[in-house]
């Protein structure tokens, strides 16, 4: 099958188009003919190396968390039906023609969504739902500061905590508190600048670094802080660590997520869809950041 791997950690130019043999499905899992494969922001980290050391990944390898297609073989899906899934975090392969998933990780998709759409949603939208209702358990009432609010994880998790009935705070760049309002924050915290408000309850991070410890000044003791980012928060003086959360597929988590974006509640913007053979391009793009939405590659 084609597919676009990995031989050596650096930058998008790794990223070389190959023939590879299709993967192994082992018990409990599908093989999905991949139709449409979102590009994340920790791909171009795994491509990097930011991992190597905690979890090394054996070459070749073929990045991509998240798939949407229909099912070619497996037990529990007849053959032929579009579904959407969440790859492992640690084997990956997305970027290709043909991926293996735990049939537990799969989710159905209606006939009127397009596979883009449906391949914008997993890991965002299931780190984004999960840091609300596992990470936090945020509940009715709970201000809630979720910084880089208007990204896909931060934006699916304003829809989330707004689900329970949570104050949501929208902590964004300078120059975006008006983009905040109409995803449905109550009040917006620029990152960075000192928050001149009311406590908050909890904090949901998407952004980390230094901007975010100056917002978490005001964080209420006892509230919790959670962060999805990787680069660092200085955290002296803060009355509360931040704590580390990291997205697990769940075929039920996006079964409610699908519901709600087919019936219009929730939406993740897609800025580019790019060929499979474009996905240095497309790793590159998303790696400069300020996309404005999904990058989504088609084998
Ligand atoms: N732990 C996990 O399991 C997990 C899962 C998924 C994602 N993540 C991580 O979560 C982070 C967000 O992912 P995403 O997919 O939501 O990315 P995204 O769609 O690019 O969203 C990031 C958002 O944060 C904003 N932002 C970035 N730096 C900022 C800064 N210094 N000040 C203010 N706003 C800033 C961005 O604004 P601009 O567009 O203007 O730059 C954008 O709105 C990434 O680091 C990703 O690797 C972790």
């Amino acid at each position: 099958m084609r597919a676009v791997a990995i031989n050596q950690y650096g930058g998008p130019d790794v990223l070389e188009l190959t023939d590879l043999p299709m993967p192994q499905v082992a018990d409990g899992q599908v093989l999905i003919a991949v139709r449409a494969a979102a590009v994340n922001p920790a791909d171009g980290k795994w491509r990097a190396g930011m991992f190597e050391q905690i979890a090394p990944v054996p070459m070749p390898h073929v990045l991509g968390y998240d798939v949407a297609g229909t099912i070619e073989a497996g037990s529990g899906f007849v053959e032929g039906t579009r579904v959407v899934a969440m790859l492992n975090t640690f084997t990956k392969g997305g970027y290709a023609e043909f991926a293996a998933v735990n049939a537990s990780d799969v989710a159905t998709i209606p006939d009127d969504m397009s596979f883009e759409t449906a391949a914008a949603l997993p890991t965002a939208s299931l780190t984004g739902v999960q840091l609300v209702d596992k990470a936090v358990n945020a509940q009715a009432g709970d201000r809630i500061l979720i910084t880089g609010a208007l990204g896909a994880v931060g934006s699916v998790a304003v829809w989330a905590a707004l689900e329970r009935g949570a104050h949501v705070i929208a902590g964004v760049r300078e120059g975006r508190a008006d983009d905040a309002k109409t995803i449905g924050a109550l009040e917006t915290a620029i990152i960075g600048k000192d928050w001149p408000g009311e406590p908050f309850d909890h904090i949901i991070d998407t952004v980390g670094g230094p901007g975010v410890a100056v917002l978490a000044k005001h964080l209420k003791p006892g509230g919790k802080f959670i962060t999805a980012a990787t680069d660092p928060i200085p955290s002296d003086g803060l009355p509360v660590q931040p704590e580390f959360f990291g997205v697990s597929p769940s075929g039920d988590d996006l079964a409610r997520i699908v519901g709600a974006v087919s019936t219009g509640k929730l939406a993740i913007a897609i800025a580019k869809t790019l060929p499979l053979s474009a996905a240095a391009k497309a790793q590159a793009i998303v790696d400069a950041g300020g996309t404005g939405g999904k990058v989504i590659l088609t084998p």
